[in-house]
């Protein structure tokens, strides 16, 4: 029987994954949550796939053991397409992944050219060929790996500033290539990236509609748990990390805006 307060673990390698847990709370508001969070891995997207693939198993793992979740949403991309398939084949629980949004993005396209930022582990990977060549065989698509934004996305969590260039120079490393005047559409395939969505827009300076995977995902976690059970009273919700202690303090205020009061070590 699966017990009412079983959590649901939203897991990534720092907090891009609170911009997955967002539309989450918004569809299930009832659900308990661990928030897990990797930070001494981070980041993911400039490991190799064995690092990543060996690190993510080895703490879903752990967190399997010590939290026993109902559902296990994997909010990396670069966890996702190198290492769904392994999380899947060692543990018992469901697993949710994240991986590039190419076919809601190719759906809208007017222009047929499509951009995407993502990590540079990820942009690599077969799966997202596979994704292209299924859903957009007939756009040009315009890749470009931007390993700050997921730095400039921290630092704004943290409450730090972030020079303004990153975002510019994210924004250039897709307009400047063959075709990248006809980009209408960004995919964000990095869970970091929604979350300085509104500085990406304004670095853009022209109409462009930015996709990520976030409701698609929050849709298939509320159908696979639609007919469980769920706590009678307010659910828990906390957050479990790896890296320094006195770092996790810095981002107590990111993650209480998503009501997760209570910062633990892994
Ligand atoms: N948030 C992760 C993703 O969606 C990557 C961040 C990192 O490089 O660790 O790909």
């Amino acid at each position: 029987m699966l017990a009412a307060d079983a959590p649901i673990v939203i897991f990534d390698s720092g907090i891009g994954g609170l911009s997955v847990l967002g539309p989450i709370l918004d569809m299930i508001p009832q659900a308990p949550i661990v928030y897990a969070a990797d930070f001494a891995g981070l980041p993911y997207g400039e490991k190799s796939e064995i690092e990543v693939a060996t690190r993510v198993c080895a703490i879903l793992g752990r967190l399997t053991e010590r939290v026993r979740p109902r559902l296990i949403v994997i909010a990396c991309n670069t966890a996702s397409t190198i290492a769904l398939a392994h999380v899947r084949s060692v543990l018992e629980v469901p697993v949710v992944g994240t991986v590039p949004a190419i076919k809601p993005a190719a759906a809208q396209s007017s222009s047929r050219v499509i951009g995407i930022l993502g990590t540079a582990a990820t942009l690599r990977q077969p799966y997202v060929d596979r994704l292209a060549q299924d859903f957009a065989s007939d756009c040009h698509i315009i890749r470009h790996a931007a390993p700050s934004l997921v730095h400039a996305a921290e630092a704004k969590l943290r409450g730090d500033s972030v020079d303004g260039g990153v975002y510019d120079r994210a924004i250039r490393g897709l307009t400047d290539q063959d075709g990248g005047d006809a980009i209408d559409t960004i995919v964000l395939a990095c869970t970091h990236f929604p979350l300085v969505q509104s500085e990406l827009a304004a670095a853009f300076g022209r109409p462009v509609t930015f996709v990520d995977g976030a409701t698609g995902i929050a849709r298939r976690v509320a159908s696979l748990t639609a007919d469980q059970p769920w706590p009678l009273s307010a659910p828990v919700r906390h957050a479990i990390v790896t890296g320094v202690a006195d770092q996790h303090s810095q981002y107590q205020s990111a993650f209480a805006q998503y009501g997760i009061a209570h910062i633990a070590p892994l």
